[in-house]
């Protein structure tokens, strides 16, 4: 539908980032354009808030009657207190990225995990009963590990660095830990920790995986145009995945992802396809409606 065929008027409802910074969000986009294509009377905006503002933001959702509003960086926790209730998943990953408003009670979701897991289903490729081995257990680590669990994975194998570069123990080691008893205590799934460092462990696990997720920054370039890093020293330890994933979209063709074409892997996956359906499921939650998938990934600037 043409946005002339759908103005704004008496009737829009508003959705909404609360991020900081917030301008170089593709979620106005894939929003609007599904808003669009599903006739649905709403628009989408970024808001920058400044921390000093946040419970102000928030409130702002009931004033205003919005339908709702995703959170980024760097409020995905800091919300939670302002909200009325959490769902399960956004309760024990410990953060929200929607925020769904129904008549003024707000309550907190995280699409993260979800993203990840129907961005591979996409693909064909279902997490069920299968050995996972996750690098991060960070802002993208721990939702995917959650879901993941949730999902019926069979076994997860979660690396994280033990140590800071000056030799001292890591201060976010304990979340990889705190999020193997969170799974073992919630679902059947199979869950450890190893420490990044210990290489031999990580090749190892690497070599009994079916899935590969890499939920750490590692791959980004510095600068743009740069190629990033990976934590795989070799492209073999990747030879026995069905499936992987780097959680960075950009680049697009990270190091990692083009270790995985050297070794065969048949199913690679960028960050995008993550971002994409966590939007979805956003979508889904507000709206009811299922996102264009095609059309967003035709329409993003990528
Ligand atoms: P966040 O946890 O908020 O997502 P981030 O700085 O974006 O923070 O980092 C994302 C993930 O990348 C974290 O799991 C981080 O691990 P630490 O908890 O050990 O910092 C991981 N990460 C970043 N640089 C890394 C590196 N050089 N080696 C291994 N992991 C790294």
């Amino acid at each position: 539908m043409p946005l002339a065929d759908l103005p704004i008027d008496g009737n829009t409802r508003i959705a909404g980032l609360i991020a900081h910074p917030a301008r170089h969000s593709l979620s106005p986009l894939m929003h609007n354009l599904s808003f669009i294509s599903r006739g649905i009377n709403a628009r989408y905006c970024a808001f920058d808030v400044e921390a000093d503002q946040l419970e102000a933001a928030i409130e702002s959702i009931r004033a205003l009657k919005m339908l709702g509003a995703n959170v980024s960086m760097p409020y995905k926790e800091a919300v939670i207190p302002f909200l009325d209730q959490l769902d399960q998943t956004s309760s024990l990953v410990g953060s929200v990225n929607t925020i769904v408003n129904r008549q003024g009670i707000l309550t907190g979701y995280t699409t993260d995990g979800l993203g990840l897991v129907n961005s591979l289903k996409a693909r064909g490729y279902s997490i069920e009963g299968k050995k996972i081995t996750l690098a991060g257990a960070g802002g993208a680590g721990s939702p995917i590990a959650i879901q993941a669990a949730l999902s019926g994975a069979g076994q997860i194998s979660i690396f994280n660095r033990a140590y800071t570069s000056q030799g001292q123990t890591n201060p976010t080691a304990h979340k990889a830990k705190d999020l193997v008893e969170k799974i073992t205590s919630i679902s059947q799934t199979r869950a450890k920790f190893f420490p990044l460092e210990d290489k031999a462990a990580f090749r190892r696990e690497l070599l009994s995986s079916d899935l590969y997720i890499d939920a750490t920054s590692v791959g980004m370039g510095s600068q743009e145009g740069q190629e990033g890093q990976s934590l795989v020293d070799h492209p073999s330890w990747l030879s026995n995945l069905t499936a992987l994933v780097d959680t960075v979209y950009s680049p697009a063709q990270t190091r990692l992802l083009t270790q995985a074409q050297e070794a065969r892997v048949p199913v690679r996956m960028n960050g995008l396809g993550m971002l994409i359906h966590q939007g979805a499921a956003s979508f889904k939650l507000w709206t009811g409606q299922d996102m264009p998938i095609d059309q967003v990934e035709r329409a993003l600037p990528l």
